[in-house]
């Protein structure tokens, strides 16, 4: 296990009718409230309409924010940090998924900010002071709603990446499944793709000593393969949505990686996809990972093998290794058709021909991945693998 300190600020508040609880949560911060939210589906379900209602009466004074895009763009973030200057923002709220809260990080951290809010995301700089801000999720999937992460595009260059640091947790996050009982079939299988990408992510690490971590990152995989199968037949299980959203945000609020550092090259070379075809996050993980699991498993043949057999059930008696571990990859790519996963490239219409530009994005500080190392040739081999 490497040495680690723990330590994740936002208050999580999880459940029905707990939207009751943001007036008192955000009067810590101040009356003025940016609420920044994306291209409806709050105006569709309801959860405006009460939200403004509830802020209404108890006098915050609420400046909108709409538009926020999936995958979102920097120059939506400097849109809403302008905002916050101009109208002298005491407090942010994010009502949406996991692109809402990322780019009202970036807006908080921006708000108080001369420079290009780029270079927070590229680590030319760090923010030095933030906007507060909470949220309301309304999609499970990135765990945005408990971490640290943003993940940021810029339009005009085409790159797409992750950042992070302490000014970047929720200070509140209020869950109540029933707002993600609207979230679309598609929507609902790339939460459950992602959330197990995540875990995947941390699974394959390189620290010694490591039962209890593995185990609980098995037992996740398990559960939410077994919600995720129940909830694409009967979505509009509140039950199965509140087992999901739990799921989601544990699957990347860093408990399952205390004293491990996991491989995300997956994760860095889907951002390098959808940066130049703006495809949907999960729809590229779940295209990938497969690919990416066959291309690594001779670096670590246990650790496949322990996959396969405690997550995916493979039956390991006579069988190899790699017989093992190739079994358990094939059930995975199998699951995830089965709940209605994209399975390749094709089926966003990308081919061969940027290829080599996104291999080079996604490598452009070097091999990738904590556990596997990729270099850019490896990158493309993967790519090509999954056309
Ligand atoms: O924009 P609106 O109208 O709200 O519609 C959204 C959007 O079209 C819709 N939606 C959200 N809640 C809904 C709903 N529709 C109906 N009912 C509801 N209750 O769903 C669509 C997708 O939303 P989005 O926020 O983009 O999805 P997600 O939460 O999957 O976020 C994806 C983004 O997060 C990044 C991805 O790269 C991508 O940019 N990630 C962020 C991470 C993090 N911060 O830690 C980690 C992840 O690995 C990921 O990279
Ligand atoms: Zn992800």
């Amino acid at each position: 296990m490497n040495p680690f300190v723990f330590h994740n600020p936002t208050k999580l508040i999880f459940g029905k009718e707990q939207l009751q609880k943001l007036p008192k949560e955000l009067a810590n911060y101040g009356k003025k409230v940016l609420l920044v939210y994306g291209g409806g589906s709050i105006k569709r379900n309801g959860l405006y309409d009460e939200l403004m209602n509830l802020l209404n009466a108890h006098d915050f004074e609420v400046v909108e924010m709409a538009g926020v895009e999936p995958n979102p763009r920097l120059s939506t973030a400097k849109r809403g940090a302008d905002l916050c200057k101009q109208q002298d923002i005491d407090v942010i709220l994010a009502a949406g998924g996991g692109s809402v809260i990322d780019c009202t990080k970036l807006i908080a951290s921006a708000a108080k900010y001369d420079g290009d809010p780029w270079d927070f995301v590229t680590g030319k700089a760090r923010p030095q002071e933030a906007l507060p801000f909470g949220t309301i999720l309304t999609l499970t999937a990135t765990s945005s709603e408990m971490n640290a992460g943003s993940v940021i595009t810029n339009e005009e260059t085409q790159e797409k990446y992750g950042w992070g640091g302490p000014f970047n947790y929720p200070k509140f996050s209020i869950l109540d499944p029933t707002y993600t009982l609207t979230v679309p079939l598609d929507q609902t299988v790339y939460g459950i793709v992602d959330t197990m990408s995540h875990i995947f992510e941390q699974y394959f690490h390189t620290s010694d000593n490591t039962p209890f971590q593995d185990q609980m990152c098995e037992a996740a995989l398990r559960s939410v393969m077994v919600t995720g199968e129940q909830l694409v037949k009967d979505p509009d299980n509140m039950e199965l949505r509140e087992t999901m959203m739990l799921s989601g945000v544990w699957g990347l609020n860093g408990f399952l990686s205390m004293g491990t550092r996991g491989d995300w090259g997956t994760h860095d070379i889907e951002h390098a996809v959808s940066a130049v075809y703006d495809i949907p996050h999960a729809g590229g993980l779940a295209i990938l990972f497969p690919h990416w699991m066959k291309q690594t498993y001779s670096r670590n043949p246990k650790r496949y093998v322990q996959l396969a057999v405690n997550v995916f059930g493979v039956d390991p008696s006579g069988k190899t290794d790699e017989e093992i571990a190739m079994e358990g990859i094939g059930r995975l790519s199998a699951y995830w058709k089965t709940i209605g996963a994209p399975v390749s490239l094709a089926d966003y219409d990308i081919d061969d021909s940027k290829l080599e530009l996104i291999a080079k994005k996604a490598a452009i500080n070097g091999p990738l991945g904590g556990y596997a190392q990729l270099s850019q040739e490896e990158v493309l081999t993967l790519l090509k693998a999954s056309l």
